[in-house]
This record gives C-alpha cells, structure tokens and sequence, in this order.
C-alpha cells in the first residue's frame, strides 16, 4: 500500500536522524501511552508488535513505559535490518527481539499482549493466524484507522469476538482508534 511505504520512508530517514527520530516520536508518544493503560500492560507481560517498519517507535515506547519484553514482526528484510540496527544503537538488544515474518505465519504462542500497527495487511488475515495460535486472555491491541481515511489502510472486517474496549487518539494523527480484544476460550476448537 502506498501509505505504509511511505511511512516507511519517513522512519527509515527518522532511523538515520536522532533530531528526526526524537520529532516522529512525539506524533507515537501519547498514543502508546493511551494503549499501555487500555491494555493495562505490565512490566511481566510479553508483547509481540507486528509491523515494525525500520524504527520500531511502538516497541521502543511499549517497552520503555512498561518494562516488558517484546518481540517486533515485519515482513520487510530491510526493515528488520535496519531496526535491529536502531536497537543494538539504543542499547536495547536484550529488551526488544527483531524478527522477519509475516503476521499471517507467526506462531504467537507465549505471548500475553499483542499489537497490531496501524499500517499491517491484510488485518483479517493476520488476526485470524494470531486468534487461532494465542492463548486464551490474550489481549489484541488493533490500531485503526480514522473515518476519513478508511480507504488509505487495510481494515479490520470482522472478528469473531466482540471488541472490549478502545479508545480514541487526537485528530493530529491518522491513528482514529485502538481496539482491545481478548481472546476467549474455545476460539481453536470452534475453528477445527
Ligand atoms: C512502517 S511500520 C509503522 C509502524 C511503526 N514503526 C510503529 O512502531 O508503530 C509498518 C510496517 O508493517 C509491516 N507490515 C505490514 N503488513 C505486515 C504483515 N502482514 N506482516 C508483517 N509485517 C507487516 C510493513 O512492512 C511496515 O514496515
């Protein structure tokens, strides 16, 4: 999609720039926070962030106001190059693992908290793979987009559970909502 390559332009510049990189990080900043208390994460969480894009703002941020480990997704070679790069650079090698994979393959077993990007696609798809392998109690985070520009990003048709919550960001970013699900039981078995 363009806007997700696009997006990656600004932060593969914004993995090269420290004043570049400290300015795109104010636009994730508020919205994180807003989704660590909807998700209510804690420090022995650990979360998985599918798309990463070359600067893993989301991971950086999840990981610095919680404590908790997490791993980043991309299905980018030269994303995930670059962002372990950024990592190593930040010290945080220990704390944030960089993987290449696509969202729809991933086997998310383990993992207690999990975060969707705003730009990851197909999201029908690649929560399906995650309801199907997730524990149950595992909470999704699904950013999505605002009403006007629905059509810029791949959307979130259905899930086969109802949303338990969300909440909404600031006009100034095209983040409109982030959606909590949780995995109940039985969701394996009723797929089988
Ligand atoms: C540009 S990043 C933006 C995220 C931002 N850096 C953050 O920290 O929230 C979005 C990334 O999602 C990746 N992506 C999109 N769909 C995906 C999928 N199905 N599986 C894995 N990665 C995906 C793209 O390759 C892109 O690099």
């Amino acid at each position: 999609m363009l806007i997700t390559a696009l997006t990656q332009k600004i932060e593969w510049i914004a993995n090269r720039s420290r004043l570049f990189y400290l300015l795109t990080n104010l636009y994730y900043k508020n919205i994180i926070k807003r989704e660590v208390r909807l998700a209510e994460i804690k420090p022995s969480d650990q979360i998985l962030c599918i798309g990463g894009g070359p600067c893993p703002y989301t991971a950086i941020m999840l990981h610095r106001l919680t404590g908790a480990a997490v791993t980043v997704v991309d299905n980018s070679a030269a994303c995930v190059k670059q962002s372990a790069k950024l990592i190593k650079r930040l010290g945080l090698e220990r704390a944030i693992r960089i993987v290449c994979c696509e969202g729809e393959e991933i086997d998310c077993e383990g993992f207690t908290v999990i975060h969707l990007a705003l730009q990851v696609s197909p999201k029908g798809k690649v929560l399906k793979n995650l309801l199907a392998r997730a524990g149950s109690g595992v909470k999704i985070l699904v950013r999505l987009p605002k009403e006007c520009l629905k059509g810029c990003y791949c959307g979130l048709e259905s899930c086969p559970f109802p949303c338990q919550r969300y909440v909404e960001h600031t006009p100034f970013t095209n983040v409109g909502n982030t959606a909590l699900y949780i995995k109940e039981g039985l969701y394996g078995e009723a797929q089988a």
